[in-house]
């Protein structure tokens, strides 16, 4: 754990609030003081990195009512209580109330110290354990929603994971169909906003006149038509994540509407001058190179530099041959039950077909010959059937995106180079070579 944890004191008299402040920095432990239960309090969220010694008694709610209160919110927060000298019933009914321990008026600073070191081991280990639960129900969540044992799946996932959690804007750039929208939704799921909304705006599926009040919203009457007050989209998703879709089409005025939003992360409601603050999390996708519709002036540089902060490019299909069988696998098992169909068998030849083909339309494209198959009206389409106006399909290319995927596969489920060579039969050079052909190594 990088965060240093600290220990907040709870103390009325400043005298006393002094002194263990000090004992403790002395030792080098990281300490603050509130004169309250209730000034405590507002600096006490969950997952609070450090712990808590608080007075018995105190102006307001008191030591025990605030002690309680703690182990609703979080059992396994260490509370340490100080009582008056001689108080034994109080500090008994402490430590029945779940408090970590007590410490008795007067006390000696070393006793403090070395109460408190206890508890922050206690609280650090509880606060490990907390993340690497996280940890592994986001990379299960990530598994389970991303398909795809390729290296470039591989990597958007891991990517995905160590922006989850933090509050960077993100820009999304891939081909169609390549799964923009779903990575999107994955890094609201997987971080800390999965409780706010997700608001989707398509920022092409607008026409300029409504753009304005669906996403800033308005106020009643602030124009002709202008009914009841309205909640734009951006106010909708406070708290969560806005998904700006196909951003390259939002026209150039709104952009810098937007870009202000951004930048001071507040908006006004059509119609008001009252600024409201916002705190979403901005996600934008894009088919298109921004910085080259920048360079055209089709788009504002400044909001593109804005927003690509963090990227996630999402590699076409192709590329990643090695996870077709997978994909279509699962997409037949969901075609399977959402048509109430059994899953047909696949031949050898076509998978074969399936990884040989180039995916224009990419994940998309795949899910949908997935449902046509479960419905056996796939002769004739693509990949099985005659591809119009594609023309011949280059042998040399079929051939060598049919042999990484083989090669692919056989390294995962042999490890060794040698065993892979020998499982297909070829010399461990050509192996070796066609690996570092085709990015296949570590
Ligand atoms: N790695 C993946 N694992 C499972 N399903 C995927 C994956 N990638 C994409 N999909 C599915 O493919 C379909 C298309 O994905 P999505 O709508 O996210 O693509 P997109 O990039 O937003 O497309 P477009 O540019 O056309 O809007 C969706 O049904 C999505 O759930
Ligand atoms: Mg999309």
């Amino acid at each position: 754990m990088t965060e240093e944890l600290k220990t907040l004191i709870i103390e009325d008299d400043p005298d006393v609030a002094l002194g263990c402040r000090q004992a403790l920095q002395l030792e080098g432990l990281a300490a603050e003081c509130a004169g309250s239960a209730e000034q405590g309090l507002r600096r006490l969220g969950a997952d609070f990195a450090g712990v808590v010694v608080s007075d018995i008694r105190l102006p307001g709610k008191d030591g025990m009512s605030l002690l309680r209160e703690l182990q609703r919110a979080d059992p396994e927060l260490p509370v340490v209580l100080i009582t008056g000298h001689g108080d034994i019933s109080m500090a008994v009914q402490a430590m029945k109330d779940g408090a970590y321990d007590f410490l008795q008026k007067p006390f000696a600073p070393e006793h403090l110290v070395d109460t408190v070191r206890r508890a922050l081991e206690k609280r650090r280990l509880v606060l490990e354990v907390r993340a690497l639960r996280r940890r592994l129900a986001q990379r299960d969540l990530l598994e389970a929603r991303l398909i795809g044992n390729s290296p470039g799946m591989a990597g958007v996932r891991a990517l995905i994971g160590n922006l989850a959690g933090s509050a960077a804007d993100v820009l999304i750039h891939g081909e169609t169909g390549t799964g923009k929208e779903l990575v999107a939704r994955c890094l609201h799921e997987a971080g800390p906003r999965r409780g706010g909304n997700f608001v989707a705006i398509n920022c092409g599926g607008l026409p300029e006149t409504l753009f304005d009040s669906e996403i800033f919203g308005h106020e009643a009457g602030a124009y002709t038509g202008a009914g009841k007050r309205r909640i734009g989209k951006i106010e909708h998703a406070n708290g969560g994540t806005l998904f700006l879709d196909e951003i390259e089409t939002m026209p150039l005025p709104m952009q810098i509407k937007l870009l202000r939003v951004l930048q001071e992360r507040t908006l006004e409601r059509l119609g008001s001058n009252t600024a409201i603050p916002i705190d979403c999390r901005i996600v934008a996708a894009t088919k298109e190179d921004l910085l080259a519709l920048a360079g055209q002036g089709r788009f504002r540089a400044d909001l593109y530099y804005r927003l690509s902060v963090a990227t996630v490019p999402l590699p076409p299909l192709r590329e990643r041959r090695e996870d077709i069988a997978l994909l279509f696998e699962h997409f037949l098992l969901q075609a399977a039950a959402r048509h109430d169909r059994p899953v047909p068998q696949m031949t050898q030849g076509r998978i074969r077909q399936l990884v040989g083909y180039h995916w224009p339309g990419n994940v998309r494209e795949l899910r949908n010959v997935a449902d046509r198959c479960v419905l056996g009206i796939e002769a004739g389409s693509p990949p099985f059937g005659e591809v119009p106006g594609e023309g011949p399909r280059a042998l040399a290319a079929t051939v060598e995106a049919f042999e990484r995927a083989l090669i692919a596969d056989a390294l995962r489920r042999h490890g060794s180079l040698a065993r892979t060579a020998e499982a297909l039969a070829v010399a461990k050079t050509t192996l070796h070579d066609k690996v570092r052909k085709y990015g296949l190594g570590d």
